[in-house]
């Protein structure tokens, strides 16, 4: 498909461990796609959407065992639902680009791989809450564990760190899932290397996405 063949926007996630550099990258593709004369909004996981910015603040902060994994992971799901409902399916309608910082991979490797849920459930509320709309493109930014923590630990001291509280051996797992989906998805999912300067970050994002929608390869 490209992005004349239908009006529909296009839904890129970005995914990967703590401190990847999510933030930066989505404000400079945003601006990049915005000069190529493509509509897009940026939006985030959990939240986006006002009730499941409510349901955020339920994930982020407090205690780290405050939740079995089921739990979390249905909570992950209401708010991802809403979001669904409220932000993103109704921009992509409009034919609106959407940038998405985390989406379902986040629960297959925070809930599942690195939590124990099984692959069962997650894909069960996967079906029910995203259904069809599955990412056309998932930039995974991958960097050691210990870079990404000292980088995620040395911003603004927040309350929403509960997970970047959860220990090296979780964030080690972490980092496997989302290399492991990358691998079995090649086609969905590009990995981007998060260790390299910002403007090589932002350039090898750029030619995964020009690469994935083609027809933007002369708009760069
Ligand atoms: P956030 O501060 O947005 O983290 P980051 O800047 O690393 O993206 O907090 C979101 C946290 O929620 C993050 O640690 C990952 C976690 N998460 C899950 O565990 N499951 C999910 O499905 C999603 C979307 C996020």
């Amino acid at each position: 498909m490209n992005a004349s063949a239908s009006s529909y926007g296009r839904f890129i996630t970005f995914e990967g461990g703590e401190g990847a550099g999510k933030s930066t990258q989505i404000t400079n593709l945003a601006s990049k796609l915005s000069a190529a004369g493509i509509k897009c909004i940026s939006t985030r996981e959990p939240g986006g959407a006002p009730g499941a910015e409510d349901i955020r603040n339920l994930l982020v902060t407090g205690e780290t065992g405050r939740w079995t994994s089921l739990t979390e992971a249905l909570l992950f799901a209401a708010a991802r639902d809403d979001h669904l409902n409220r932000t993103i399916r109704p921009a992509l309608e409009a034919g609106t680009w959407v940038l998405c910082d985390r989406f379902s991979d986040s629960t297959r490797a925070y809930q599942g791989a690195a939590e124990g849920l099984s692959p069962e459930a997650i894909e069960t509320l996967d079906k029910l809450v995203v259904g069809p709309t599955q990412p056309d493109l998932t930039l995974v930014m991958d960097l050691p564990v210990e870079e990404g923590l000292a980088r995620a630990t040395s911003g603004e001291a927040g309350d929403e760190n509960r997970f970047e509280r959860m220990g090296t051996a979780f964030h080690e797992r972490l980092r496997a899932a989302f290399l492991s989906i990358a691998a079995n998805e090649p086609e969905r999912c590009a990995v981007i290397d998060g260790s390299q300067s910002k403007a090589d970050v932002t350039e090898a994002i750029w030619k995964a996405v020009a690469t994935k929608f083609s027809d933007l390869a002369e708009a760069g």
